[in-house]
């Protein structure tokens, strides 16, 4: 593979520029400057072509700049920029909330808010749950990402530099383990464990801590993203749903990563056969545009007007990114993500045996981790091996990004063949290979 000279000069100029003018709190991996994007490559500005494994985190579903979708923009664009969907009515939010609506994976009916990023939509959810269900107590997962607005801050437990120096948060909210069976927190082994994890929040934390009769909702994450893509095991979401109708707590479903076709099936929900009361959506949605919807079944949207709202929610110019979008999901490329994704975790599960670093492969779709450690006895984590991978793999035209602490995704957007995505492996295996001879 060709080795680029990354950053090159231009790029220097401008990072130079970003660091005098933008806040520091921005977590850049390495020096990529982006000049254009077309399909599942995007160029720097010193003209370097870099083959995308990141979909600009999980978000360009349809690739960089896809044509219908532009055409999409471009024909809303003309028309009207904004008019405020809460204020007034516009066709291309309805129609999208009735295709939303169509898709959702639940039986009854449901309703629509539109948002302008995941932490918006989580941030609808969370007061939603709590007005529908006249309690306020709310379970997450640990290593969980809902955002880093307060209330969704508030649900994240990912990593604490999200967290440090911004208490107080938002009262009443409990983290509880999620299904992570490489590194089970309860030291078991999966099915043995008898789904330990869940059980402990019935038989402990509900005995113990937290009332049953106080907890409005639980917030699932189907695949756990910046947690690290940690797919809980079979039957784990169908017992979480079950405790939840016991006790009366709505289930969450956190699509804003797996949702919108990226796990093979168009909400990640469907590969358990499990139904969420509410879902909270944005990334994929709109091919880049910036758009959140939280989906609720509809007996649940009781709050008045005036009680949640958003002057930017639901942009027509997103509103129609996002019909132009699931109109191509739809045609195809949900399949294309099932097809090609099942080819890459074959290729990533056959380098596995020639890999020491290579702990764990996961995911589904095109929603793919693996996790480095320095051995796959010890499980140490690899933090160093992961991040020399990712800054190599830049140097020979792949990006990557990380999750977790030692985890890489590897998310494309759903129109690579699998051709492509071959290629992308080639690369990251050739980093790999250079980086555990140096590191391990
Ligand atoms: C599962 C999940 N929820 C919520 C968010 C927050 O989305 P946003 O960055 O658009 O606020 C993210 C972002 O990575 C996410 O992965």
């Amino acid at each position: 593979m060709t080795h680029r000279r990354v950053p090159g000069p231009k790029a220097k100029e401008w990072i130079r520029r970003d660091e005098a003018n933008i806040s520091p709190s921005y977590t850049r991996a390495y020096p990529f400057v982006m000049a254009k994007g077309e399909g599942v490559y995007v160029w720097d500005v010193d003209g370097n072509k870099f083959l995308d494994f990141t979909s600009g985190i999980a978000v360009t579903s349809t690739g960089h700049s896809h044509p219908e979708v532009v055409r999409a923009i471009k024909e809303q664009a003309e028309k009207f920029l904004h008019m405020s969907g809460t204020d007034f009515y516009y066709p291309v939010q309805i129609e999208l909330a009735e295709t939303l609506n169509r898709l959702a994976p639940m039986e009854e009916p449901t309703l629509v808010f539109f948002a302008n990023s995941g932490a918006e939509s989580i941030e609808a959810a969370l007061k939603l749950a709590r007005y529908a269900t006249k309690r306020p107590h709310i379970l997450a997962f640990r290593n969980a990402f809902h955002g880093r607005t307060m209330g969704a801050l508030s649900l994240t437990a990912s990593k604490v530099v999200q967290r440090r120096g911004f208490a107080p948060l938002v009262p009443e909210v409990t983290h509880v383990e999620y299904g992570y069976c490489y590194r089970c927190p309860f030291n078991r082994r999966y099915p043995d464990c008898d789904l330990a994890c869940i059980r402990y929040i019935e038989e402990e934390l509900f005995h113990s801590e937290v009332p049953p009769d106080q907890v409005a909702a639980i917030f699932v994450e189907p695949i756990q993203g910046e947690g690290g893509y940690v797919v809980p095991p079979p039957g784990w979401m169908r017992a979480l749903r079950e405790l939840c109708d016991k006790y009366g707590i709505l289930l969450v479903a956190d699509e804003v990563q797996t949702g919108m076709g990226r796990t093979g099936k168009m909400f990640a929900m469907e590969h358990f056969g499990v139904e969420p009361d509410i879902i909270a959506l944005a990334k994929g949605i709109a091919s880049g545009m910036p758009l959140g919807a939280m989906i609720a079944r509809k007996s649940l949207m009781t709050w008045p007007p005036g009680a949640h709202a958003s002057t930017f929610g639901g942009n027509p110019v997103s509103a129609a990114a996002a019909l132009a979008t699931i109109r191509l999901l739809e045609n195809g490329l949900v399949e294309n993500a099932a097809r090609v994704g099942k080819h890459m975790k074959a290729r990533l599960l056959d380098m596995q045996e020639h890999h020491p670093s290579m702990g764990d492969v996961r995911g589904l779709g095109l929603m793919l981790g693996v996790e480095l450690v320095r051995d796959k006895e010890s499980k140490v984590r690899a933090p160093e091996v992961r991040d020399a991978v990712v800054q190599r793999a830049f140097e020979k035209g792949l990006l990557l990004l990380g999750a977790g602490r030692n985890v890489i995704r590897f998310i494309p957007a759903l129109v690579i063949d699998e051709k492509t995505a071959d290629q992308g492996l080639d690369i990251f295996e050739e980093a790999l290979s250079e980086v555990e001879k140096e590191l391990l």
